[in-house]
């Protein structure tokens, strides 16, 4: 467990899905209660197995939650929005749905006090590095028990929404980018004839240690690299090969090219979320 226990809280995960068991399981010792939905009965099972109460009705579990977390994907949040919305008032409601910005959470739960969150794949071993946005940056009444939530998760950062896009680029696909390049590295190992699992595994050390390394002395990274470059050494000849196959630029521009897209497909989420919203409310008025 990483976080520190919120106490008398009920926690309710709407979805418990890849990512919402990630959390009922790193928050499941955090908060005195979990209940969790889903629709299909091994989505229910497998909640229950990790320790929640399980059930299909999302309004029921919003009734009886003090923080309700919405993990379902963009498309079925309108649904799920429209049967809880009822039951929300005075709650808070934190929604990991990428792209749904929070002017649209705000619509879709009236009278809620409304968070977005970023977790990463790295919630799946609770060592998430998560973004929280809110309208008040964090300084929402209830932004501490949020905050404090997702600290079960691993890391917490309170962002701009505005840096959203960005972040789920370097920290979201980050991971993926990191296993590209640690495959590389390890393909060139390889290539020497060292064998795979001894430079896999070599590697993630090394990389894990680097990491450390780095957060021990919050200087520049470069200030390590110059460190290993000895003149006319081996690192100096790598890194001049590094630079010659536009490696830096390239990964300058992988992030940049990542953020670009977050924005382009989470216009496109919060459109197609806020018009479904609007036309279950009409069809609800008509
Ligand atoms: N995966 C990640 O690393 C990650 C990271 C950050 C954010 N996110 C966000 O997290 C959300 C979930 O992603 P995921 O990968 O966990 O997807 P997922 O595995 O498909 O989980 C979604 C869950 O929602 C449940 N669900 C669907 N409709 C429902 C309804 N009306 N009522 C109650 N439960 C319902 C589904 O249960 P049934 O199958 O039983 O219908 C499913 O278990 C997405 O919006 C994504 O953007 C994911």
């Amino acid at each position: 467990m990483t976080g520190k226990p919120l106490g008398d809280v009920t926690l309710a995960v709407l979805g418990a899905g890849r990512i919402g068991q990630a959390i009922i399981k790193a928050t499941r010792h955090c908060v005195s209660r979990v209940i969790a939905t889903g629709r299909r009965r091994e989505t229910l099972e497998a909640a229950g197995r990790l320790g929640a109460e399980a059930t299909r009705d999302n309004a029921w579990a919003a009734r009886q939650a003090d923080l309700i977390v919405v993990s379902v994907k963009p498309y079925q949040l309108p649904a799920v929005a429209l049967e809880i919305r009822g039951a929300v008032e005075g709650k808070v409601v934190a929604s990991i749905v990428a792209g749904v910005k929070l002017s649209t959470l705000r619509q879709a739960f009236p009278g809620a006090e409304v968070y977005r969150a970023m977790p990463n794949i790295n919630a799946l071993i609770a060592r998430s590095t998560t973004a929280l946005a809110s309208e008040g940056n964090g300084r929402g009444p209830r932004a501490s028990m949020v905050e404090a939530l997702f600290k079960c998760l691993g890391s917490v950062y309170w962002i701009p929404e505005e840096w959203m896009d960005a972040w789920t680029a370097l920290v979201g696909s980050g991971p993926a980018f990191i296993a590209e390049i640690v495959d590389a590295l390890v393909l060139g190992a390889v290539m020497t004839g060292m064998p795979r699992d001894l430079a896999y595994r070599a590697l993630l050390d090394a990389l894990k240690a680097t990491a450390e390394h780095l957060e021990e002395r919050p200087t520049h990274p470069l200030e390590l690299r110059d460190e290993v470059t000895t003149p006319a050494g081996t690192t100096i000849y790598g890194l001049a090969k590094l630079e010659a196959s536009g490696v830096k630029a390239g990964l300058m521009s992988v992030v940049e090219a990542s953020t670009r897209r977050g924005a382009q497909l989470g216009e496109s989420i919060d459109k197609a979320v806020r018009e479904a919203l609007e036309k279950g409310l009409g069809s609800r008025r008509g």
